[in-house]
């Protein structure tokens, strides 16, 4: 089932974003998992920054791909996020992780995130990082 349209991206620009991110999966270093995953962010202004897991023989240490595309673009003044992509090969596209869904809710909140299996880039799944995080926590002031 390809997704045809989505409000705030087009077709041809959410082609281009799952392909950047499945690119970005090619330089994935998972030795241990051996599941590789590619993450691919879009700025308001169209640019995309990509990012890959990495893991570490202390495997707490590993970080996701999606994280890494976040650290990097937020590191290289980047902001204003509308999408991010990220694929594996997962039935249904990888499913971004807690701590990933944190991160996005607080430096993405308004991106549409979007998942694709590695085998069928065609068939994307939708989601808003509200849907995936209800309730974040993104306020410690006391009240
Ligand atoms: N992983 C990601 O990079 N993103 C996800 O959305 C799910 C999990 C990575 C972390 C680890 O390197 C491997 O997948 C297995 O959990």
């Amino acid at each position: 089932m390809a997704v045809k349209n989505n409000r705030g991206i087009s077709a041809q620009a959410l082609s281009r974003l799952i392909r950047a991110a499945a690119q970005a999966r090619e330089d994935a270093v998972a030795p241990y998992s051996q599941f590789r995953v590619g993450a691919a962010l879009l700025t308001k202004t169209g640019q995309i920054v990509t990012g890959a897991n990495v893991e570490s023989a202390s495997y707490g240490l590993t970080c996701c791909a999606e994280r890494v595309a976040l650290f990097s673009a937020l590191t290289n003044g980047k902001r204003d996020f509308t999408a991010i992509a990220v694929v594996a090969r997962a039935a249904g596209g990888p499913m971004p992780c807690g701590a990933c869904r944190q991160l996005l809710a607080e430096y993405a909140s308004d991106a549409k995130v979007f998942v694709a299996d590695s085998r069928r880039l065609k068939s994307v799944k939708e989601f808003s990082v509200r849907e995936l995080l209800p309730g974040a926590f993104l306020d410690f002031r006391p009240a």
